[in-house]
């Protein structure tokens, strides 16, 4: 009874701390707005295909390996075969990348709290409102600036474990007033042609972008392609179900992702006056267009102060494990001190995250690959690196360390069967791998201008 009652903790504990990393603004604010872009419910059943397929086979190998070595990514990849070892240092600049433009976005998500604090729904909801915020020249550094700050603050102290406390808390009411705000959006005037939008495929929306962003998606929002959920697999009981596990993770993060889809979408079609280019606003989607919906509810201005420090915490516990990753790879590989790392870190993602800031303004001169900078670091690590992380993976699983490796760590316990082996064995050699060759080669071609998708 009582060993029974603790692997049940430990595999409750294990999902929400797993679910914790994954659930962030990837799915409140980025799965919404590349919703939105990229034909709604055709861009909704592509993540869902490859989310049974891809994400469960790349995430059940990552969890796999973590507990199989009881290493973080660097040293795991190491560990199983000498020659893979630059391949954990590939995952390790993923967050590197993401960390400076995800507090640029944490840093939107206090500003919007502050300005539904002091000046309401009303003032928000107004057209120009967002676009005078980002092209402003101080606004967004300052509110960047103490996102991750704070970040910082918490890393340099350790005090992660507090945070996290209060996020399991947090987070659950985050869901809960998501899926309100979702069933209210859904009784307003104009909605139906909105979730119609969402929810219903459409082929003459597909393209090899809807592909191609879904798949960004998928490692962005499940923290897949980036040493994360290795990590994670390092800390996981060996008699924890592997694979129950990761179905809970996926299910918890598509579905969050999906509510927030259902809160967004529809609500550009019923305030956009039936303007479709609105669909198009990209990485200001939600700050657009959620206050419109806050200014028609009563008492809107509460509703949406709390939504946005709510979260803030979801995005404040993400960039936290960001940068923990960073400064924990970097103590551990040059012997520098917590307190030196933390300020490193800090100062580099200063560096990085001021012009991110000024990307929509002053400096929107500055496009790299055609693309605001902020989105070009999106595109680099989403669209380029995550891809190549994968492949690689694959690859290693597939041909290196032998599916069969894998298989045998999911069942370790002797009492699990892994169900869909078969289906896990040929994705991670045969179709992951091919299909994210093409991926890769497509969006690079792309962002060079080569073809246009
Ligand atoms: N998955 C997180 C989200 O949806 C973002 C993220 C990417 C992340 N990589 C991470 C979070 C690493 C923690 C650690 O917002």
């Amino acid at each position: 009874m009582e060993t029974k009652r603790s692997n049940f903790s430990g595999k409750v504990g294990f999902i929400l701390a797993a679910a914790g990393s994954a659930i962030g603004l990837g799915n409140i604010w980025r799965f919404p707005y590349l919703a939105a872009k990229y034909g709604g419910g055709t861009f909704l059943v592509c993540y869902i295909v490859l989310a049974v397929t891809f994400g469960f086979t790349l995430m059940i190998a990552e969890i796999a390996i973590g507990r199989k070595t009881g290493l973080s990514a660097i040293e795991a990849f190491k560990k199983l075969d000498q020659r893979f070892g630059f391949l954990g240092i590939l995952a390790a600049l993923v967050p590197i990348i993401i960390l400076p433009y995800y507090s640029v976005i944490g840093g939107w998500v206090l500003k919007y709290f502050s300005a539904f604090l002091t000046v309401g729904a009303n003032v928000t909801a107004q057209d120009t409102y967002f676009n005078d915020f980002i092209t402003n020249a101080q606004q967004p550094i300052l509110w960047f600036t103490c996102f991750i700050a704070l970040t910082t603050l918490v890393v340099l102290f350790g005090v992660e474990k507090g945070i996290e406390k209060v996020s399991k808390i947090m987070m659950p009411i985050l869901a809960v007033l998501t899926v309100g705000i979702a069933l209210y959006v859904l009784t307003m005037d104009g909605a139906i042609e909105g979730v119609k939008y969402y929810i219903l495929p459409n082929m003459s929306n597909f393209s090899i972008m809807t592909v191609l962003s879904a798949m960004g998606q998928l490692f962005y929002s499940m923290s897949l392609a980036m040493g994360i959920m290795i990590t994670y697999g390092s800390y996981m009981p060996k008699n924890t179900n592997l694979e129950s596990a990761v179905h809970n993770i996926e299910l918890f993060d598509t579905g969050f992702a999906f509510f927030a889809g259902l809160m967004i979408v529809p609500s550009v079609f019923i305030f956009s006056g039936g303007d479709e280019s609105a669909l198009n606003a990209g990485a200001g989607l939600m700050f657009i267009t959620l206050p419109k919906v806050f200014a028609s509810i009563p008492f809107g201005s509460v509703l949406g102060t709390v939504f946005f420090i709510l979260v803030f915490f979801a995005a404040v516990t993400s960039s936290i494990s960001l940068m923990e990753t960073i400064v924990s790879i970097l103590m551990d590989k040059f012997k520098w001190s917590r307190t030196f790392t933390c300020i490193l870190v800090l100062i580099y993602s200063l560096l990085i995250g001021i012009p991110t800031s000024l990307g929509f303004g002053v400096l929107d001169f500055i496009q790299p690959l055609g693309m605001s900078i902020l989105d070009a670091m999106d595109f680099i690590s989403n669209s380029v690196l995550m891809p190549i992380v994968a492949l690689l993976t694959c690859i290693f699983v597939g041909f290196v360390i032998k599916p069969k490796a894998i298989i045998d760590e999911v069942e370790i316990s002797g009492t699990e069967t892994f169900k869909n082996k078969a289906m896990f064995s040929f994705m991670i050699k045969w179709i992951a791998p091919i299909f994210l060759l093409a991926i890769l080669i497509s969006s690079i071609l792309n962002a060079l201008g080569i073809i246009t998708m």
